[in-house]
């Protein structure tokens, strides 16, 4: 199994560098459905993507009985996104800078940039704004039967952003395998760029009947021994916090469910003031499994014993969010093509996870973590990149 896992990978890599094209965009309305969105499949998986944010909307992947399963949130239509402004940043590409940064600023070069806050009364900045890039229509420059790019220019000064930025988003099916590949350029001044894919996930399509919310799902982060420490509302303190084994924040250890730690009083707060669960950033301490190879050694696992389906999520970078959904509260809709004919079609409070690779977060406020050449770009600089394979497969269903 391990060694089908590692070929799906590496054949992965053999996928081609979408900047080098310079091909006229193709009319975007070729190869839409009716619901305004492009489909991709490959063997065991079928996705559906918008221009939108350069979002997911829909992956389907036959459950332990071989019944198709929509794993992720997102709308049914492609407008709706644009309608429904109010989105929890489902499925997109958040930019340029994702997560938070203190204050809304930060220094390069001695120089000190204000960028527009949107979240906490104002006393940060989340997703790169309240117009970050996934709420913008990117373009769609390449569109084959299993691959998709879009492409977004993030002009200087947007959401008070420092120079203008190229980015290229390319997703490619492969079987069982969903890869993501991000690039992206500042061409005319210094500034921060730290991408994501902020994927909801469900593994069980909303639809097990014992439980709407994702708390039986299992996770593991097996190179997580440490996190980043946040204040009340979840900006980095600059420490950095051991998970010791088996305290609530020990995914490193061995698997675990996720709701397993819920009624430790450890884990109030745990999310910021007043909040119970997980809105954390695991460290990748790859090192610790020897030669640093991103390909072969998931940074994170998560699997639903009822509908039998895992997601091994491989990627290069050397953070992890993990959002257990405490925010949900029962108005999100889930779309047809999930949940239960007799349970409301809504997201209730856990009923999601999202597992976002990306870099330690707002490190650009602290230099001392030394990422500054991860985190900030300019131009003649080596492109931002972002590389991520997320690798589908399924196991027996639990008894009972
Ligand atoms: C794009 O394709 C659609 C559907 O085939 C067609 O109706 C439309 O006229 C085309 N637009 C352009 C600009 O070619
Ligand atoms: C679905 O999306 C398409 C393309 O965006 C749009 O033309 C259509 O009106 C939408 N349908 C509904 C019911 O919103
Ligand atoms: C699920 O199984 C059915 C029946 O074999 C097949 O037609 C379908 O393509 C499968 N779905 C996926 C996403 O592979
Ligand atoms: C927060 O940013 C403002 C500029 O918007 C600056 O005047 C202030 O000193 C900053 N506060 C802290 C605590 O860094
Ligand atoms: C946000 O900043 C204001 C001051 O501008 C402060 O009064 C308030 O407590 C802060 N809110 C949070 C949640 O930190
Ligand atoms: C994105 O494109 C769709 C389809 O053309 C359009 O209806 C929508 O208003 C656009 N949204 C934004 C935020 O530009
Ligand atoms: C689901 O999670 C709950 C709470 O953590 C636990 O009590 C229950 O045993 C779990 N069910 C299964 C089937 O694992
Ligand atoms: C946290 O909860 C306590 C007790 O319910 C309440 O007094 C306090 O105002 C809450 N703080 C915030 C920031 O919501
Ligand atoms: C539920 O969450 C939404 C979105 O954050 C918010 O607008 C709404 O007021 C919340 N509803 C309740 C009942 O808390």
């Amino acid at each position: 199994m391990l060694s089908f896992k590692l070929s799906v990978v590496v054949s992965l890599l053999a996928v081609t560098s979408p900047a080098q094209s310079h091909a006229e965009p193709p009319n975007d309305t070729i190869g839409l459905n009716e619901d305004g969105k492009y489909e991709l499949s490959a063997e065991g998986i079928r996705a559906l993507f918008i221009p939108y944010g350069a979002s997911i909307t829909n992956l389907f992947i036959n459950d332990t009985h071989g019944i198709e399963r929509d794993i992720v949130l997102g709308f049914d239509n492609a407008s709706h996104y644009s309608i429904d402004p109010f989105h929890p940043h489902l499925g997109g590409v958040p930019g340029r800078y994702a997560n938070r940064i203190k204050n809304s600023s930060f220094v390069i070069d001695g120089m000190e940039y204000n960028v527009t806050p949107n979240e906490n009364y104002n006393n940060d900045t989340l997703h790169g704004g309240p117009d970050g890039w996934d709420y913008r229509n990117f373009t769609v420059v390449a569109h084959t039967s299993d691959s998709i790019t879009f492409s977004i220019v993030d002009p200087d000064g947007k959401e008070g952003f420092p120079g203008e930025v190229v980015s290229y988003i390319t997703y490619t099916l492969s079987p069982y395998a969903w890869y993501i590949k991000m690039v992206a350029l500042a061409t005319t001044k210094k500034t921060p760029i730290m991408l994501t894919s902020h994927t909801y996930w469900n593994l069980d399509g909303f639809a097990n009947p014992d439980t709407p919310t994702a708390l039986n799902h299992t996770l593991s982060l097996p190179f997580s021994g440490q996190r980043v420490g946040v204040d009340g509302i979840l900006i980095p303190d600059g420490t950095i916090l051991p998970n010791i084994r088996y305290s609530v924040n020990d995914f490193w250890s061995g698997p675990k469910q996720i709701g397993t730690n819920f009624p430790s009083p450890d884990l109030l707060g745990n999310c910021g003031t007043n909040c119970t669960g997980y809105d954390n950033c695991y460290l990748v301490n790859r090192a610790q499994k020897g030669s640093y190879d991103w390909h072969t050694h998931p940074v994170a696992t998560l699997a639903s014993s009822w509908s039998g389906i895992q997601v091994d999520i491989y990627s290069e970078q050397e953070a992890f969010q993990f959002y257990s959904c405490g925010g949900q509260n029962g108005t999100l809709p889930i779309k047809s093509t999930q949940g239960l004919e007799d349970r409301p079609r809504v997201v209730e409070q856990y009923g999601c996870v999202v597992l976002e690779v990306q870099d330690w977060i707002d490190a650009i406020n602290h230099p001392e973590w030394q990422r500054q050449n991860k985190q900030v770009f300019g131009p003649g600089d080596k492109p931002y990149v972002l590389e991520a394979a997320y690798v589908f497969s399924v196991n027996d269903a639990s008894i009972g």
